[in-house]
């Protein structure tokens, strides 16, 4: 392998170590092929830490395991994510199947969303925005949980602070009820959708603390970066995190194997849990 910079030492067995430490911690199990990726990702660290090689940086992480951990995580996950991505999934929810739930279940004293790898926010705060604007959903009773395994991401979301770039993604009717502009280029989402989400860290490969179900779930682009057997974990867990009759809903590229799962198809990457 061509690496940018042959000075920095990245040997085969520090690549093993980082692959165990990112397959221990969140599941993702990474490719021989992805050592060029690791090795860029990593130069910028190396720089803010003062560590001459890749080598040095894994006996560096294996020391301060506690410390580290998050900034590797951060590093080598991909964050990409935007308002209203995979719109046709958003219009399916608000058209038929949100109208479908309310139906269902009109006199519901809670209505419990969750995003599972929700990034800087984006998902949920898509998700609230598209509550907020409809005609008739309970609101006061509505609660959406997003959750991502970094950290730092999830301060980000909290915030709730966007570039001009990142806003532009949004359709106009949305940006200009949602979003409002700070004097310094920065927009804001605005208070009526942040107090619907509530962010949390949470690794979806560990254990979940959350009891009740779930009428929604949205964990989309993530399973992408896990072997089919940690997949079909993942996805037989949130079947059983989900109601009866609730969604779920993935990334458009990701192909779900729903053999006895108790999931049936609906529509692009959106199946529901059968009664
Ligand atoms: C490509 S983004 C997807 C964001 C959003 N769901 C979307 O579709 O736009 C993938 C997200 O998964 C998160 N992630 C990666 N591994 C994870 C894990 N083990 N548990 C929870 N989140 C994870 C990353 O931090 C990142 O924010």
């Amino acid at each position: 392998m061509n690496l940018p910079n042959d000075r920095v030492k990245f040997s085969d067995s520090a690549f093993d170590r980082i692959g165990f430490f990112m397959y221990q911690s969140t599941g993702i199990r990474l490719q021989s092929s992805d050592k060029k990726m690791v090795y860029t990702r990593l130069l910028r660290r190396l720089r803010e830490l003062s560590i001459n090689t890749v080598d040095d940086y894994v006996d560096y992480l294996e020391l301060n395991l506690e410390k580290e951990h998050a900034a590797l995580i951060g590093l080598l996950t991909t964050h990409k994510s935007y308002f209203f991505r995979e719109s046709q999934q958003f219009d399916l929810m608000e058209k038929e199947l949100i109208p479908k739930l309310l139906k269902a279940h009109p006199h519901r004293q809670e209505w419990l969303i969750w995003s599972c790898a929700c990034s800087k926010g984006q998902e949920p705060y898509s998700i609230a925005m598209i509550l907020d604007h409809m005609d008739g959903f309970p609101l006061s009773l509505t609660k959406i949980l997003a959750t991502d395994v970094d950290s730092e991401l999830l301060e980000h979301a909290q915030v709730g602070v966007y570039s001009e770039e990142e806003v532009r993604e949004l359709p106009q009717e949305y940006r200009d009820k949602y979003i409002r502009q700070s004097r310094f280029e920065q927009y804001f989402v605005d208070a009526s959708v942040k107090k619907l989400v509530r962010f949390k860290p949470l690794n979806i490969v560990s254990p979940w603390p959350m009891k009740k179900l779930f009428s929604m779930i949205f964990c989309r682009n993530l399973l992408i970066y896990f072997d089919v057997n940690t997949q079909h974990q993942i996805i037989r867990r949130l079947v059983g995190q989900l109601e009866q009759g609730g969604y779920l809903f993935f990334g458009h590229s990701e192909k779900i194997d729903t053999g006895r799962l108790g999931i049936k198809h609906v529509a692009s990457n959106v199946y529901i849990k059968e009664r």
